[in-house]
């Protein structure tokens, strides 16, 4: 590996990512899709640059997913690159300190929507490969590339194109940088994911909004009816009162209990740097990792209907919306969960309402085996890089295509450059610059190393 690349690249990175993330390809609004393109296209450019013979964009309904191929090198290994580049809505947007889409470096570190997650560690994997190449732009082993813009989104595209042609997932390793360091210094590598149920719930009380004066008293109001119903559903001592939900859950085993007890863990910190709370929620009687990565969670993201505008209304709402998700557990299905919240949800409501329970995306939870040979790979790479191997974790987030991936055996390694300060899906979101520079060197060591490995 060219070892003066980062040093001797760095101002072209910053400006090639700063170009990327200036895109809003933000995957949920569809006033967006246009953006979504543009970056695609600009991966698939990036790409072309690079030297790769095959890139094509493939088109399964929604944004396009980049494919890539490097030149072939006969008798190596396959890395397979997973990535995606649309990223979540930057409201609120008053709460940024300089614009979502302009990258701007402060202290250190880059501030942009995408910044981590993922355009971020996206772009350092493309680099890691550029800086790996020969004289000749020859790569030390095959890569491809699989970088999709529908993450944020439930991932349907991709989960289509992976059912039709499974024989994509067919590498040595399928490596997914979207995820972060358990703590500053100490790199992670994941040993499952949550999966997702998300869900839009909407009350209807009545054919129209009535003046709460007139009716107030007599009349049902489909926001309180909503609010009861969605306060139903959690108990005050953390416990989701969704019959069944539980049942499929399947506790860590001791061994994992036992190594989660050695994580560096300080609580104060947790609450001033990530919660930004003055304490906890959630089941009293299982610990911060137990909630975060080994319970299904409910949670409310945001409730519509009534009025909230300027000044005030006397109304009664005949109709409210709330979007609402389950995450869940290894073990727990998506479908499942999504029967189990409609029936709860059923169960509840007062005869008056009407109800109903729209799917919007869902995801399976996943697991991954960590003992294989590619993540002693990686785990040397790391090494090398910033002097220790990564720790194997939970994570409570999701990506959905994950349990896709790995159906054709090839080993699923989850990890990335992030910290955990980084406020994915938040105002400010960051990348820190050494961890992208870090990410290079490592990820740019484990494709070289990765290519003395038997195939
Ligand atoms: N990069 C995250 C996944 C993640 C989050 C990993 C936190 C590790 C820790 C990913 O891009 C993401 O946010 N996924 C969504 C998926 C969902 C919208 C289906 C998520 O988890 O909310
Ligand atoms: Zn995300």
């Amino acid at each position: 590996m060219d070892g003066e690349f980062v040093s001797r690249e760095r101002d072209r990175m910053l400006a090639e990512l700063g170009e990327f993330l200036a895109i809003p390809s933000i995957s949920t609004l569809s006033d967006h899709a246009a953006d979504c393109q543009r970056a695609a296209d600009w991966v698939s450019d990036e790409l072309r640059r690079l030297g790769f013979p095959v890139v094509e964009q493939l088109d399964r309904g929604g944004h396009p997913i980049v494919w890539a191929e490097s030149p072939p090198v006969p008798g190596k290994p396959t890395v397979l690159i997973y990535g995606h580049y649309d990223v979540q809505p930057p409201d609120p947007l008053d709460e940024w300190k300089s614009p979502p889409f302009e990258a701007t470096v402060r202290d250190g570190k880059l501030f942009a929507r995408g910044a981590v997650d993922d355009k971020g560690q996206v772009y350092c994997l493309l680099k890691a490969y550029e800086a790996v190449r020969d004289g000749d732009g020859l790569p030390p082993l095959n890569i491809r590339f699989i970088i999709e813009g529908e993450e944020e989104f439930g991932g349907h595209s991709i989960e289509r194109l992976l059912q039709e042609e499974p024989e994509r997932t067919e590498a040595d390793a399928i490596l997914v940088c979207d995820t972060s360091y358990y703590a500053p210094g100490i790199p992670a590598v994941y040993t499952a994911l949550r999966g997702i149920c998300y869900t839009e719930i909407e009350v209807r009380t009545a054919q129209r909004d009535l003046h709460s004066g007139n009716y107030g008293g007599a009349a049902p109001n489909a926001m309180e009816t909503l609010c009861r119903i969605l306060g139903d559903l959690k108990g005050r001592d953390g416990r989701i009162n969704i019959p069944g939900l539980y049942e499929a859950v399947e506790p860590p085993t001791e061994a994992e209990f036992a190594s989660w007890q050695e994580l560096p863990f300080d609580m104060d910190d947790f609450l001033t740097e990530e919660i930004t709370a003055r304490s906890l929620a959630g089941q009293e009687d299982r610990s911060v990792f137990e909630r975060l990565w080994a319970l299904p969670t409910f949670e409310i993201h945001g409730i519509m209907g009534g009025f909230t505008g300027e000044g005030a209304k006397t109304v009664i709402p005949a109709r409210a919306t709330a979007k609402v998700s389950l995450r869940l557990v290894p073990n727990q299905r998506w479908k499942t969960a999504l029967g189990q919240l409609e029936e709860a949800v059923r169960a509840v409501a007062p005869d008056y309402a009407d109800i109903e329970v729209r799917p919007i995306h869902g995801a399976d939870p996943v697991q991954v085996d960590v003992t294989q040979p590619a993540f002693a790979v990686l785990d040397q790479a790391f090494t090398e890089v910033v002097g220790r191997g990564p720790v194997a974790i939970r994570s409570g987030g999701s990506i959905p295509v994950v349990a896709s991936l790995g159906l054709r055996g090839a080993p699923v390694l989850l990890t990335g450059v992030g910290l955990p300060d980084d406020g994915l899906h938040s105002p400010n979101e960051k990348l820190d610059l050494q961890q992208l520079w870090d990410g290079v060197a490592i990820f740019g060591r484990f494709f070289e190393l990765f290519a003395d490995q038997p195939v």
